[in-house]
């Protein structure tokens, strides 16, 4: 038979196959779909050689200006699986067509890429997006990524990126959900929802990553790519958390973290991708190793060469190499040599195909651009508006010099480097990210004042990074002659993002300086930070009147950060990471141990003042630095409103409840101001007492909530006892009786608080 006919009958056998319907199956039982896909699944994988199986096991780079000789032919020849880094429509659609007509089975490729946070129409970085702690807004800005993203033929992106991030060092916790395990799962998987829809094999839908599985958030020092060390209960309660939702949540795949995790690379870890993923988690989708991270466990001292980390990383259960040969040149040998079992292959090449037939790439390979919304349409950049405004947190703003009157201020400044940044306000990780969309500040706010204000704009430092001091006349200057100022400092987006790592994570350059020199005008001076992390602002905290932190906010950053200056809107971002004072606190986040020595306002002393305090304290006794205290500059969950709320009556359905059984958690809310916004309450737990010790708070619910102006709404959240289990001394899942403390607030400095207790039933 020639390869054309067999590749035929392939097609006809995936296509024609018939499937009796159960009416009575049980809730727990794969729908008739799935049960479809996997006798489809089966049947291909019976039709194909050793090599077609470990050819679907390779994913190769593509160029995106032409189709070089060796990508076609490893797909004609049934060698390659996957691509990724293609993104142009014709490029793709073209290699589908070899794919599908002139490899011997036709199977269709994954064509994977990076979309983070957006492909043309850029949302604010996730780290930005997490401090909307709005899921359907993370959904929505997902869904608009994945279909303009599926308009060039992309059916496979890296995202979320869901690792817990502690330390603002990392150049990635600019692609992360934060710092919170219950934050990150709860947004991620909203993110996977966006991405996926409710079937992937819907137009405009594309197959999400879960990544980077896993610790890799936990990097030495901050270090991108360096040594993680998380004992088991730490990274059950902590780091798999987010994982294990969005395995819930129906993610199609996860990546493997390029970090080594107690000595052993994630990319060879049988414990991570065995045991935590297929057999407790029951994870069904594909693995993909993280770039070239196979043949690194050879560069991490793991193996001896490429055949060894060929052999750890299948046994470990990594279905596909991203951008590597190691499975490509020794699998087959491999399996030969019965070195490796055959069944290996099978499973992986099994996951891979199954992504593809739930993608329902078989039935519908090529990509129709006509037939998907247009790329920046108004709903993608009404969507990023949106995105945006929810996501800047007002850090301070004292004497409420904001919003800005634009009624009554005759001229404003707009003075540094991130004005009128097109390119630097779409943050890390935008490949696609088209700056020619974006809309500045500075356009925004000529936009919105018209000709009732005077508009001046000094740049001042030629980037962010700038440590000369040449323009700071010409600034000094503007800010003399304008009613009040507006700083657009920050960081540049090169700043953030993989492999861009900072120790000191101050602002950049001479920006501290010109904070100084402005503030010296005697002008009312509000700061807004565009950045791909927390920095820490002790410096300039006190220069400056307000501080409105906008992250890296993309396209439409410009028109939410003028509504929000003037007033349109009330900030209503959440601080989803803790800014510390500074940088040697970090690692520091709220929901931390209590330790045998909490610190307390009385027994801690600065060092400016330990002579005079020494003889009252037993100084050094408690866990707190004499420099810099223990409590960061800005907690977790912080963030400032135009509005003034109240939280009142925070009340139990009940005091004592038993095991399986909920309780509702009701709050009254006031908004006591005459400004309607939106306010994020949150709600935390303390489990007093576990075989393991428990963090002083945790997250358990949050609800992002409209108030009118005067108005009171109540807030109920249902707190079953299982969401208060947690990995125990065992590494069970458990929840214990005891008592707790409940707090429901506007941070996780939340102060309204009551009791109740799980009891056990006699
Ligand atoms: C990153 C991944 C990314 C991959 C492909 C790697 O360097 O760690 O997160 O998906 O490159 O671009």
């Amino acid at each position: 038979m020639n390869s054309g006919s067999s590749a035929m009958l392939a097609k006809a056998a995936c296509l024609l196959l018939v499937l009796a319907v159960h009416m009575n199956e049980s809730v727990a039982s794969p729908s008739p779909k799935e049960t479809d896909i996997e006798q489809r699944v089966t049947e291909l994988l019976e039709q194909m050689t050793l090599a077609e199986k470990i050819g679907q096991m390779a994913q190769v780079n593509a160029g995106d200006s032409y189709i070089h000789d060796y990508l076609a032919d490893g797909i004609r020849a049934g060698r390659v699986g996957s691509v990724l880094n293609a993104v142009d429509l014709d490029i793709i659609n073209e290699l589908q067509r070899i794919a599908v007509e002139e490899s011997r089975l036709g199977i269709p490729l994954l064509v994977g890429r990076d979309v983070i946070h957006g492909f043309k129409t850029v949302m604010p970085i996730p780290l930005g997006q997490a401090a909307t702690w709005n899921p359907d807004m993370l959904r929505e800005g997902a869904h608009v990524a994945a279909y303009e993203a599926a308009t060039t033929g992309i059916n496979w992106t890296f995202a979320p990126m869901i690792d817990i991030s502690r330390d603002p060092r990392w150049g990635r916790i600019a692609e992360s959900l934060g710092e919170d395990p219950y934050l990150a799962s709860v947004l991620g998987a909203a993110m996977v929802q966006g991405f996926q829809g409710d079937d992937l094999a819907a137009v405009g839908t594309i197959a999400a990553t879960a990544k980077h599985f896993a610790g890799y958030g936990a990097s030495e020092s901050g270090r991108d790519y360096s040594t993680t060390n998380i004992p088991e209960n730490e990274l059950r309660n902590v780091y798999l958390r987010p994982f294990h939702a969005a395995v819930e949540a129906g993610v199609s795949s996860l990546m493997t973290s390029f970090s080594d995790l107690d000595g052993i690379p994630a990319t060879a870890s049988e414990f991570l991708l065995r045991q935590v993923l297929r057999d407790e988690w029951a994870f069904d989708g594909l693995v993909v190793s993280d770039w070239d991270s196979i043949r690194q466990l050879h560069i991490h001292g793991l193996t001896a060469n490429d055949r060894e980390s060929a052999v750890e990383a299948i046994r470990a259960g990594v279905d596909m190499e991203m951008h590597g040969d190691a499975y490509t040149n020794h699998l087959e040998s491999l399996v030969e040599s019965g070195k490796i079992d055959a069944g290996l292959i099978d499973q992986a090449a099994g996951n891979i195909l199954r992504i593809k037939f739930r993608l329902g790439l078989f039935d519908r390979p090529y990509t129709d651009r006509a037939i998907l919304p247009p790329i920046g349409s108004d709903h993608a950049l009404a969507t990023a508006r949106r995105a945006a405004l929810q996501s800047v947190v007002m850090l301070t703003n004292e004497h409420h010099v904001l919003p800005l009157d634009a009624s009554k201020l005759k001229s404003v400044a707009l003075i540094g480097p991130l004005a009128d940044a097109p390119y630097e306000q779409l943050g890390t990780w935008i490949f696609d990210g088209d700056s020619s969309l974006s809309v500045t500040p500075r356009q925004a706010i000529e936009t919105l004042v018209g000709n009732d204000v005077e508009v001046s704009h000094v740049r001042a430092m030629k980037t962010s990074r700038t440590r000369t001091t040449e323009g700071f006349d010409e600034a000094v200057e503007a800010a003399t002659n304008a009613d009040a100022v507006v700083l657009f400092l920050g960081e540049e987006s090169i700043l953030s993002g993989e492999a861009h790592s900072r120790a000191d994570i101050n602002l950049p350059g001479a920006q501290a300086e010109l904070v100084e020199r402005i503030r010296a005008t005697g002008k009312p001076v509000v700061a807004v930070i565009q950045a791909g992390r927390p920095l820490t602002l002790t410096n300039i905290v006190d220069n400056v009147d307000a501080i409105l932190f906008a992250w890296h906010p993309g396209t439409m950053g410009g028109p939410a950060i003028a509504d929000l200056l003037f007033g349109i809107a009330s900030p209503s971002g959440k601080l989803p990471a803790t800014f510390p004072r500074m940088v040697g606190q970090v690692p520091i986040y709220y929901n931390q141990k209590n330790t045998g020595k909490p610190p307390t306002p009385d027994t801690i002393a600065y060092i400016d003042d330990i002579d005079a305090r020494a003889p009252q304290l037993s100084l050094g006794m408690t866990a707190f630095h004499l420099d810099a205290g223990y409590t960061p500059l800005f907690p977790f969950g912080h963030g400032l409103s135009y509005a003034s709320f109240e939280y009142e009556n925070l009340r139990l359905s009940t005091t004592a409840l038993e095991l399986g059984e909920s309780l509702t958690v009701s709050v009254e809310l006031l908004n006591t101001s005459p400004i309607a916004a939106h306010e994020v309450v949150q709600l935390y737990v303390r489990d007093l007492v576990g075989n393991v010790t428990r963090p002083v708070k945790e997250l358990k619910g949050f609800r992002r909530i409209y108030l009118e102006p005067e108005e009171r709404v109540t807030v109920e959240f249902e707190l079953h006892t299982d969401d208060l289990a947690f990995y125990g001394r065992n590494m069970e899942l458990i929840t214990e009786p005891g008592e707790f403390h409940v707090w429901v607030g506007s941070s996780s400095e939340a102060e309204l608080m009551t009791e109740f207790r799980i009891v056990t039933a006699d």
